[in-house]
This record gives structure tokens, sequence and C-alpha cells, in this order.
């Protein structure tokens, strides 16, 4: 639905020299989904956002909606960002204050060229206040609403003109944790009741994880790796990836051996040596880095190991933090320390022995 190819976009550095703050982005967002770009700040995340709703103008590329293009470098189009009709939600949303709920959200019909009828706008911003579950707060002041409620109201005034893409640049960054929680939930709801198409940016993994149904991670102007969150998570590529995106322990290994059994090797870790999957047939000697999540990293008291398949170290127990839902354990092994995030029923006292086991199916080879 949305097609963008090749997209650059550059800034002025005031020296006269060009800074280019988005290199050669594409990607493609179809009807109905949500897409995230997701990276650290100063990435290129609104540079992007921006460039597709008219706002910039990049060097180079191609944006089309719906197999017609908004813009293109090498045909000089640039349609007009009032023209492209999708609606944008950025950061810090403004609310007119001294207008009420109804009327903040009616503003779009108002000052359209198409003249709405009174009865138009009515049923129009009614169905938005509806879907935004504000609708007996018509009448209110907007200034009186609590954070979240003005957050919706933005939301509304965005989708009142019936957008066919919806641009938000991190809408609930200036929300509370608690309330960013359920904020979460309420556009997941939306976004499908209303099967809309949007384009999403956040600096938040666990936002992007768990909004999207496809994440590009971007960094330094580029997108690093475009996949399912389930993808971005289970096989992160890169080491920054896997660094940014959850937390992993990373050990650079060298290729031992074949393994036990097919598309399986032996590599020297730190920790000692420990089997890993590999699709790619593996060169003895070579050198790789690898990175294990701290969940995938379980615990075994000695004596306990019956049963226990894969890699199986000896290590004891360094440090742990009680975290309520999960305890986190610094394990000792070989010449390294394991991060392992287990089940707060282990009650191991630092300093005992413990056991390290490991699926060789959950080590990620990081090739970059
Ligand atoms: N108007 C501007 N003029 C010059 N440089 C800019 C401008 N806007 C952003 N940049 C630079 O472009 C890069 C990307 O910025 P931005 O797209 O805002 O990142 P993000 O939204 O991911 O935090 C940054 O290095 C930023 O300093
Ligand atoms: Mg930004």
């Amino acid at each position: 639905m949305l097609n963008v190819q090749g997209l650059t976009t550059e800034y002025a550095d005031g020296k006269g020299k060009a800074v280019r703050a988005a290199k050669d982005i594409s990607f493609d967002v179809p009807q109905g989904k949500l897409f995230t770009l997701l990276g650290p700040s100063g990435c290129g995340k609104t540079t992007m956002l921006r460039s597709i709703a008219g706002l910039e103008r990049p060097v180079k590329g191609n944006i089309s909606v719906e197999d017609v293009t908004v813009y293109s470098a090498g045909k000089g189009v640039f349609v007009a960002p009032n023209r492209r009709n999708f609606g944008m939600v950025f950061q810090s949303y403004a609310i007119w204050p001294h207008m009420s709920v109804f009327e903040n959200a009616a503003f779009p019909l108002r000052v359209s060229k198409a003249g709405f009828s009174k009865k138009q706008i009515e049923e129009k911003v009614e169905r938005v206040l509806k879907a935004v579950a504000l609708e007996s707060y018509a009448g209110r002041e907007a200034t009186r609403l609590s954070g979240g409620q003005q957050q919706r109201l933005a939301l509304a005034r965005a989708l009142v003109m019936e957008p066919r893409l919806l641009l938000l640049d991190e809408p609930l960054s200036n929300l509370d944790a608690k309330l960013r929680e359920q904020m979460r939930f309420e556009l997941k709801r939306l976004q499908r009741e209303l099967n809309l198409t949007t384009l999403y940016v956040t600096h938040d993994q666990q936002e992007a994880l768990a909004l999207s149904h496809q994440i590009a991670v971007m960094n330094d102007g580029q997108i690093v790796q475009l996949g399912s969150p389930r993808d971005i998570y289970e096989a992160p590529q890169t080491r920054f990836v896997a660094d940014f995106i959850g937390s992993s322990n990373f050990m650079e290994c060298k290729v031992a051996a074949r393994g036990s059994e097919a598309g399986r090797w032996a590599v020297e870790s730190p920790a000692g040596t420990i089997e890993v999957v590999s699709e790619e047939a593996l060169d003895v000697r070579d050198k790789l880095t690898v990175a294990i999540r701290p969940e995938n990293v379980h615990l075994i008291e000695p004596g306990k190991e019956n049963g226990a398949s894969g890699n199986l170290l000896e290590g004891r127990v360094d440090t742990k933090v009680f975290l309520g839902e999960c305890v986190d354990y610094m394990v000792s092994v070989g010449e390294t320390r394991l991060l392992a995030r287990v089940h707060p029923s282990l009650r191991t006292p630092i300093g005992n022995p413990i056991l390290v086991n490991i699926d060789p199916a959950k080590v990620n080879i990081i090739t970059r």
C-alpha cells in the first residue's frame, strides 16, 4: 500500500555541507498493517516520517501510496503534504486548549476545502470520538482531559479525515509508564478495528514488539534488519540489533569441529566448548560472535540434570537480582560470566555451583 524505494534525505549542516539523515531506505507497508521504524534517538526515524508526509524533500528515491507516486526524484514528482491525505500524530501533539473535545476533533473538517455540512461534521466527529472512547467527553474543555485522553483526542483528530495512511511519531512518549502500556492496547485495537495502514516510529523496543506486524530496525540513517517482531527478537543478525532489542550475552568463539549431528558445530567459547546450529557450513578455525538471550540460559542445580539435553556447562553463582516475576543470575562459567533470567522458584545461594544449560538452537550466530 505504502511503497518506499531508495529514499535518501539530507540536511544542510550550517557550513554549506549536506548531512545524510536517511540513506537509501526501502520498505513496503501492506494495507491494514502496522509497520514500525525502531531505532535509537538520532537514527533518522522522524526524518523518514517527515519525508513520507512531504514535510521534508528527499534528494533521492520514490514514494507511492496505492500505486500512485507522491514523490519521485527521477520523475520530478512532489505532491504537497496537504494533498497526500495522511493522518499524523507527533510526539508533541497539540491539543487546542481553548476548544472543546468536539471542536478539537472537528477542526480538520471545518478548515477542509471539501465544505462539510453541519450534519456531516457531527456524524464524523461522533464516529471518531466513539472509536477512541471519548464520546461522553465531547462537551468538555480539552485541557481538562487526562494525558491518555488528550493522546486519544490527538488520534481522533488525525483520524477524522479518514486518512488512507496514518503516520505516528513516538505518540506515547509523553505518557507515564502505566498509561503507555494501556495505550498500546488501545492503539492496537483501533488499528485492527479500523483496518488502519500505519507507519509507527519509536525508540521503545517493547512498544515496537507489542504493536507491529513488521519492524525495520534503524541505525545511523539505515535499515539494519527488517522482519516480524519474533524474527527481530529471536534471530537478530547483527550485534547492534541483538543489543538494542532485549539483552544478550555475547561471546567471541572459534569453530573447533563438526558437531554431534548434521547442521551442528562445536565452537570454543570463553564459557567452554558449546554446540551451535548453523544452516551454513562453518569452517574449522573460523572466528564468530554468538549472542544468547538471558531467558535461554537455563540453570539447573547439580544432581538435577538428568534428562537435560543440549549444552551443559559447570558454573558458579556470582550475584543475583530478584525482579519479582523472574530472577537475574550472573553466573561465572569458564573465563566468562553469563546472565541468566530464570523463574523465581530457583533459590541457589550466591557462591554455590550451578549447571548452565543452553539449547544449541538458541545460540544466535551474529554475522556483522
Ligand atoms: N532540521 C534539521 N537540520 C539539520 N539536521 C537535522 C534536522 N533534523 C534532524 N537532523 C539530524 O538528522 C539526524 C536524524 O534526526 P531525526 O530524524 O530527528 O532522528 P530520530 O527521529 O530517529 O531521533 C540527526 O543527526 C539530527 O541531528
Ligand atoms: Mg524523532
